[in-house]
């Protein structure tokens, strides 16, 4: 019998050097796309995907991301005071219940693989998600719970994956593909950051993935990789062939809020897809790209 997902981590150590000056005081990951923080995007669409433990591995200055999904006591006291019905619904609907999220901090940046080895406990012997909070995606069904569905069948490794320029290949992890059925792709191999003349394909794996917890003993031997970093695909490539391993081409767009245009784009993208603000959104853009 497949465990069923009910864990998901979130590295949410990194600096966000490439937003300074909004990042200073801020974290990265509490930048909000429309009106909502990056990290909720990641906390919603992990729960959409019956997801109900969390655990955020943090850094110095993050305590606005442990914050945040706290109760807001004095807030919500205003609120029902000034009788915002609308805004405190919206503030409770989105509560966490309470211990469902825990956070460890990495205190070292060594790298992805470091960041969730410093989540093995929370991990324990349970197949675990991983969101990227910088990996944005836009869908009917939430990436996660595409995978989730993947994971379900196969009772294997999972992550999302997508077509990328070769010369971007350098970017992130990619695959070396073996058979393919629909959007399922089996994963032969995996490589992090390869040059586009080495690339095994231009697969690559973007910021969701559902893992085995024998990753973690992989990870546990602290082996440097690409950027002499502790690479998570490193630690994943080592358990294929032990369980089912697949990439899935998910259904929807991803786009990749670490960087200044594909923020933009996302905040343009998710603004047209709400039916309170698409239909003005998209009247002002006319005036602007028809100048
Ligand atoms: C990380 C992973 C990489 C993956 C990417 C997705 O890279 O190491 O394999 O393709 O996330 O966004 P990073 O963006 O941290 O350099």
């Amino acid at each position: 019998m497949v465990k069923p997902l009910r864990k998901a981590v979130l590295p949410v150590a990194g600096l966000g050097t490439r937003f300074l000056p909004a990042t200073k005081a801020m974290p990265k990951e509490m930048l909000p796309v429309v009106d909502k923080p990056l990290i909720q995007y990641a906390v919603d669409e992990a729960r959409a995907a019956g997801i109900e433990q969390f655990c955020m591995v943090t850094g110095r200055g993050k305590t606005a991301l442990i914050d945040h999904f706290d109760i807001a006591f004095e807030l919500e006291a205003t609120l029902a005071e000034r009788n915002k019905r609308e805004a405190l619904d919206l503030l409770r609907s989105e509560a966490m219940a309470p211990g469902s999220i825990s956070t460890v901090r990495q205190q070292v940046p060594l790298g992805l693989g470091h960041a969730i080895w410093c989540a093995r406990t929370f991990i324990g012997d349970d197949p675990f998600a991983i969101l990227l909070p910088d990996d944005l995606v836009l869908s009917d069904t939430p990436c996660m719970a595409q995978l989730a569905q993947v994971h379900h069948e196969t009772g294997g490794n999972v992550v999302a994956i997508s077509e990328v320029p070769r010369e971007q290949t350098n970017r992130y992890g990619i695959l070396k593909t073996g058979e393919t059925s629909g959007g399922r792709v089996e994963v032969k191999g995996l490589v992090e950051k390869p040059a586009p003349q080495d690339a095994p394909s231009n697969l690559s794996i973007i910021g969701r993935y559902i893992l085995l917890p024998e990753v973690v003993h992989h990870l546990s031997q602290m082996e440097r990789g690409a950027g002499d970093e502790v690479q998570l695909t490193d630690a994943m490539s080592k358990l294929i062939g032990h369980a089912p391993f697949h990439g899935l081409k998910f259904t929807g767009t991803r786009f990749d809020c670490g960087d200044k245009v594909g923020f933009l784009e996302a905040q343009i993208a998710f603004a047209l897809a709400r039916p309170d603000l698409g239909p003005s959104v998209r009247e002002f853009l006319k005036k602007y790209v028809n100048s």
